[in-house]
Formats: structure tokens, C-alpha cells, sequence
């Protein structure tokens, strides 16, 4: 009762403030929600997380959010972290994640990151998706980051720019003179969305650890203390309305 309340006074300070168009989410924090919550096997914190994620792409809608880039794993998680985690979560990927973007047709899927370091069956599921995904008219954009790193990203375009050029024919020379921040852009892995005007990270890390290197240089940042699975819709509308008073300030 209390919280629906909050909740719509939420929804009425936003209106009238700047709203993002694109908004990153570093998804952090789920297994040490598990263990608080009790759980021995810290997976199932990860399970909460994926479903947790459906919530959150509802709330972005409802919001009127048209952009969303959700942060599952990088490269190091996927090398360092325990083999049974690692399977859980790509299993997760395939089952939660990739089956609810086919099924919620507000969404146009997009995948970022190193799909070589997924197992087979996890970047098919993905690929699939995208391609079923592809021609919603009016969805909005949902890029899953996976086994994903911002600097491996700029590092991939600049090697996709020197391709392109060595098969047009052009010198090195040539390339090195003409590059521009518009080349760099093109050759991301998912070309054309607008640059994340707010990221918001949970779990008190302070970091942005290799997330949207190139694309977040402008970008508000929210903290938030909450572990991944306990964070609420009224997290994400308290970060709007902070992102929206900050803009609203710096542009009079
Ligand atoms: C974030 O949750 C998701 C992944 C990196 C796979 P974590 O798995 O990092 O959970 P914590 O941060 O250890 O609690
Ligand atoms: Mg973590």
C-alpha cells in the first residue's frame, strides 16, 4: 500500500524532467544476495537475477524507456568463475533470458560481447532470438552484453575499421589520417543505438569495470546499494528522477 503510494508520487515527479533514452544496467550483486537470503547454492541467486530482469524491462517500458542494455557477464567471469556457475548461467541465458524476449514483443533483442567465448548452444539461443526479434515495428532495443568487455569492444572495432579498409584498398596511411570517433561508433557491436545517457550499477560496487567503455563517457552514473535480485521499481524511478533534476540543472 504504502510502497504503491511512493511509487506514483515516483511517477509524478518525473513528469516534466528529462528522461533517458537509453539506460545500462550492470546487474551486480546476485550471489551475495543468495547467500544472504539463506541460499547454500549461490546459482540460485543468479536464477533470481535473470527473472528479476523480465521485471525490470516492464518497469523500463512503463517508464516509456525505448533503449535498455543489461549487463549479464564479462570475459574474466566467464574464464575465472567455477565451471557449474558458469553452465547455470549460460543455461539460465538460453532458457530465461533468450525465450522471454521471444515471447515479450515490446522488445527488439541485440547481443554485445564476445559470442565466441559462449558455448555453442548459448550463442545460437541468442542469435535465434535476435533474428525472431528482428522486425517488431514500434519494439524498443534490448542489447544483452555477454561475455563482454569495453575495451575488447574498441579493440574489435578498430581491427573491423582496418578490415573494411584493407578490402576497399586503402593504406594504412591512408586510414590513420581519415579515422574518426564516427568509425570507431559504426563498428561497435551494435552500431546505431544512442550512448546510455544513465548506468546504473547495484550492489555498492563503485567501479564501471570495462562496461560501455566508448559509449558512456557522457553518462550519469547511479550507485546503488542494493544487491541485483532486491532491486525495486522504485530504484530504478529514484534514479530517473535524480538522472532528470541533474540534467534539468546542468542545462539551466
Ligand atoms: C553479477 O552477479 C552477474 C555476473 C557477473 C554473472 P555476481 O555473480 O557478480 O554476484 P556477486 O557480485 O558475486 O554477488
Ligand atoms: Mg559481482
Amino acid at each position: 500500500m504504502l510502497y504503491s503510494l511512493y511509487t506514483r508520487r515516483l511517477r509524478r515527479q518525473l513528469v516534466g524532467l528529462p528522461k533517458p533514452q537509453h539506460v545500462a544496467i550492470a546487474m551486480d550483486g546476485n550471489r551475495r544476495w543468495a547467500k544472504r537470503a539463506g541460499y547454500d547454492d549461490v546459482r540460485i541467486g543468479h536464477r533470481f537475477g535473470a527473472e528479476h530482469l523480465e521485471l525490470f524491462l516492464q518497469w523500463c517500458a512503463d517508464a516509456g524507456i525505448p533503449c535498455v542494455t543489461a549487463w549479464v557477464a564479462s570475459p574474466s567471469n566467464l574464464r575465472k568463475r567455477d565451471a557449474d556457475q558458469v553452465d547455470y548461467l549460460m543455461n539460465l541465458t538460453e532458457t530465461v533470458l533468450a525465450e522471454h524476449v521471444r515471447r515479450d514483443n515490446r522488445w527488439r533483442l541485440h547481443v554485445a560481447g564476445q559470442l565466441d567465448l559462449l558455448p555453442d548452444s548459448t550463442a545460437r539461443a541468442l542469435k535465434e532470438a535476435v533474428e525472431e526479434t528482428r522486425d517488431r515495428p514500434d519494439a524498443g532495443d534490448l542489447t544483452i552484453a555477454i561475455a563482454y568487455s569495453g575495451r575488447l569492444e574498441v579493440l574489435d572495432a578498430v581491427r573491423s575499421v582496418l578490415d573494411e579498409a584493407a578490402a576497399d584498398g586503402r593504406s594504412i596511411e591512408e586510414v590513420a589520417d581519415a579515422l574518426s570517433e564516427d568509425d570507431i561508433s559504426r563498428h561497435l557491436y551494435v552500431p546505431g543505438l544512442p550512448d546510455p545517457e544513465l548506468v546504473i550499477r547495484t550492489s555498492g560496487e563503485l567501479r564501471m569495470s570495462d562496461f560501455l567503455l566508448w559509449q558512456a563517457t557522457g553518462s550519469e552514473i547511479e550507485f546503488c546499494d542494493l544487491y541485483w535480485p532486491a532491486f525495486r521499481e522504485v530504484d530504478l524511478l529514484r534514479a530517473l528522477r535524480t538522472y532528470g533534476r541533474r540534467r534539468l540543472e546542468r542545462s539551466s
